[in-house]
C-alpha cells in the first residue's frame, strides 16, 4: 500500500498565505480605520452593519476601493494617514467588506491595476472645475 504524504503539506501551505491576508488587513483596520468604523463616526459605514455596506459592496471591490483610497464626503483620503499604501488600504476594504456580508479577496496584480487606474480617473474628475 501506497504511504499518503502530501495532505498535510498541502494543508499547512493553503493555510499560510490566507492567514498571512487576513491578519494585513486586521491590522490596518484597527490602526487606521477603527477610529470611524468600528463606532460610525461621521456615518462612516460600521463594519458589521450589512445593510449599510451591502449597497458599497454592490459597487464591486475596484471602484469602492479607489473611491475610498481617494477620499470620498466624510471619508479622508487613505483614511487620513498619507503614508498608507494602496495595498495595505485594499486589505483593509476586504477585511470590512469581509465582516459585513462581503467575500472579497486580496487583490492580485491586475485587480490592483485597476484600482489603480480607477484612482487617477477619479483624481481626474474631482479636479476637472465646472
Ligand atoms: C476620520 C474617520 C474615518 C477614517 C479614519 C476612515 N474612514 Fe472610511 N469612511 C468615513 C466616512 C465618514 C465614510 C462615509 C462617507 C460618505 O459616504 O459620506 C467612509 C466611507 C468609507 C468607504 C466607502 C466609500 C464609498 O465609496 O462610499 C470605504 C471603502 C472606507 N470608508 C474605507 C476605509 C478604510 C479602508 C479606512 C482605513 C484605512 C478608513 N475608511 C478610515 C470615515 C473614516
Amino acid at each position: 500500500m501506497k504511504r499518503i504524504t502530501y495532505p498535510l503539506t498541502l494543508a499547512v501551505s493553503m493555510a499560510i498565505p490566507a492567514i498571512a491576508f487576513a491578519e494585513l488587513g486586521e491590522n490596518t483596520y484597527k490602526q487606521v480605520c477603527a477610529a470611524c468604523h468600528s463606532s460610525g463616526v461621521l456615518n462612516a459605514p460600521k463594519v458589521g452593519d450589512k445593510a449599510k455596506w451591502a449597497p458599497l459592496i454592490a459597487e464591486g471591490q475596484v471602484t469602492l476601493t479607489a473611491h475610498g483610497y481617494v477620499g470620498v464626503r466624510g471619508m479622508p483620503a487613505k483614511g487620513g494617514n498619507p503614508n498608507l499604501s494602496i495595498e495595505k488600504f485594499s486589505d483593509a476594504v476586504v477585511y470590512m467588506a469581509n465582516k459585513s456580508g462581503g467575500n472579497w479577496k486580496s487583490p492580485d496584480a491586475n485587480t490592483l491595476a485597476a484600482i489603480n487606474k480607477e484612482i487617477e480617473a477619479r483624481k481626474a474628475k474631482l479636479n476637472k472645475k465646472p
